[in-house]
């Protein structure tokens, strides 16, 4: 039995354990009804790691659905107690690999807002093939975006910044807006610890068109 997600007394499941959505297929697309029973524009956080920016999020736009999308069990674990301290019913997990997850989970035409923020840099030039904004990132996320989508951005490193404008000037199907410094766009827990330490964050914006 898993610790963190023991049954109580009652043998019922810990609430923390339904924040998480388990795909009863991983091999067929979603049904966003499962996923949330209430029907809401949604936004995906792309590795929302440790989550300050998904609760945040969630707390502030009740009205919307949140899917937070991460790798790391343990971290997917976390996330999902704090949706269920701050009692959020807008909020679900997906452990997956995020690729994965836009090719064949996700529906398409139901994301309003994708988040990508302070995705790993990979640095290294042989890893580099390993970072997550890539052409076939462009292109799959197109699929899932409702028209007039969004694709918001954030990195400190800017090596990778560097790589993902070239990405993103020749991915089809998108217009690059602005986006200006917004206090009201929650910091990230990364986020934080790089502000801390006085270095620039590159951001992008990006519309389906
Ligand atoms: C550098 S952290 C940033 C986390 C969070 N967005 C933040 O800004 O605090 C990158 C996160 O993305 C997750 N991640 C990396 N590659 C992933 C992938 N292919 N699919 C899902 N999650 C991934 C990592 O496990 C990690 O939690």
């Amino acid at each position: 039995m898993r610790a963190a997600f023991r049954a109580n007394s009652d043998n019922a499941p810990d609430p923390a354990e339904l924040i998480e959505f388990v795909p009863s297929d991983y091999f067929a697309r979603a049904n966003m009804s499962d996923m949330f029973p209430r029907s809401a524009p949604l936004e995906v956080d792309l590795g929302c790691g440790e989550g300050a920016f998904l609760v945040a999020m969630a707390t502030k736009y009740p009205d919307r659905n949140f899917l937070g999308i991460e790798r790391l069990l343990g971290r997917v674990r976390k996330v999902c107690r704090m949706a269920v301290h701050h009692q959020l019913a807008n909020v679900r997990l997906l452990r997956i690999e995020t690729a994965y997850a836009l090719r064949y989970v996700l529906p398409p035409e139901t994301v309003s807002v994708a988040h990508v923020l302070f995705p790993d840099p990979w640095p290294k030039r042989h890893h580099q093939p390993r970072r997550l904004i890539q052409d076939g990132f462009m292109e799959a996320l197109h699929g899932i975006l409702v028209p007039g989508g969004e694709l918001r951005i954030k990195t400190d490193d800017e090596p990778y910044f560097q790589w993902m404008e070239k990405v993103l000037a020749r991915a089809k199907g998108y217009e690059r807006l602005d986006w200006p410094e917004d206090p009201e766009y929650p910091q990230t827990n990364f986020e934080r610890r790089f502000l801390a330490q006085g270095l620039p964050i590159y951001r992008a914006l990006l519309r389906k068109v």
